[in-house]
């Protein structure tokens, strides 16, 4: 059993700022950035909680899913490192909002593996016979924990909320995540504080670690790469999709960015891609995917997904 995506969402604030905005705020240039990173703008949120981007996503979700009612999904599952709200969790808001009554739900913190996880979990429950139907939102309000004065780390964050329906079709899963806790200090956030990161660091691992996850759910897929349509990367940086592509031996045309508008919104950054590309017909019927996650913990996962 593995996962269809039957509807998608996203939600992105009004506000943006560009590169030149940040350009007044550390020492940095419109250049550097483009060039170091692929990210020219980003979103910001100052008013709505992260629960209001991760509903409107949801609902979003929901209105475009022709096959199913919010009676018919068994599982919300939210993933996010950059909420506000303690409790109830916002996967229990959404439902309220929504209107899912038969779901259970819980939120869940794999940082920039978060989507793929959530995704993988409810693989899972399929598999078992828990659920039919599943809500993956993810949610990040990241200008809240970034700090803007630090310029290696600023310059890639932005805020959003992106959310997906997922069905249970006849077909085998596959999928993989790792994780490395011996490495945590390489990307942190201690209690009340900001992101700390290690960006070379961040790079080397993602750059390593994501191309082996991709290609254990191929062989596991028994899947050839000339069947994949797209591989739907975490946008952390446009230099660690392409490095993940030549790695591959892959056209970079497979795999689809769109952090030069949003820059880096962690857990939310495939949602929002998915959602891209499905409202825009790139995601025909009988689509195969591969998504990629990495990100702190260390964490990093892969895994099949059809349209
Ligand atoms: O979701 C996972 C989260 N994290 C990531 O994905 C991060 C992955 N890493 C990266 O994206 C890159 O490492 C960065 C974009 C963060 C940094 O790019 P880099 O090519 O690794 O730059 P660097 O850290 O090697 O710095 C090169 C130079 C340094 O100056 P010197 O020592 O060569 O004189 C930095 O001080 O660039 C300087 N620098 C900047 N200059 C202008 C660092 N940040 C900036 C900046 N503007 N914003």
């Amino acid at each position: 059993m593995t996962g269809r995506i039957i509807g998608t969402g996203a939600s992105c604030p009004e506000l943006v700022w560009d590169n030149n905005k940040l350009a007044e705020m550390v020492e940095t240039s419109d250049e550097w950035i483009r060039e170091r990173t692929g990210i020219a703008r980003r979103h910001i949120e100052k008013d709505r909680a992260a629960s209001a981007m991760a509903i409107e996503a949801a609902k979003k979700a929901m209105d475009s899913c022709k096959e199913l009612d919010a009676e018919d999904i068994g599982a919300i599952i939210v993933c996010s490192i950059a909420q506000e709200e303690v409790l109830p969790s916002v996967s229990c808001q959404i439902q309220a909002a929504i209107g899912a009554k038969n779901a259970f739900c819980f939120d869940l913190k794999a940082a920039c593996s978060g989507f793929v996880f959530a995704y993988n979990t409810c693989i899972a429950y399929m598999n078992m016979g828990l659920i039919k139907n599943a809500l993956i939102v993810g949610v990040e309000k990241l200008s809240s924990i970034t700090d803007w004065t630090d310029r290696s780390s600023c310059i890639l964050f932005g805020d959003g909320a992106g959310a997906a329906v997922i069905t249970a079709c006849e077909e085998d899963s596959a999928m993989m995540m790792k994780c490395d806790g011996s490495r945590g200090d390489v990307l942190t956030c201690p209690a009340g504080s900001t992101l700390i990161m290690d960006g070379q660091e961040v790079f080397k691992f993602a750059v390593r670690s994501v191309p082996e996850a991709i290609n254990e759910v191929l062989d596991q897929k028994k899947l050839a790469k000339e069947d994949v349509d797209y591989y739907i990367l975490h946008q952390a940086n446009r230099r660690i999709v392409e490095s993940v592509a030549k790695r591959l031996g892959e056209p970079i045309e497979k795999f689809p960015m769109n952090l030069e508008e949003y820059g880096n919104t962690s857990s939310a950054s495939i949602p929002i891609l998915l959602d891209e590309l499905y409202r825009c017909g790139k995601l025909p019927k009988g689509s195969r995917l591969i998504m990629a996650g990495f990100g702190a913990g260390l964490s990093w996962g892969a895994s099949y997904v059809t349209v």
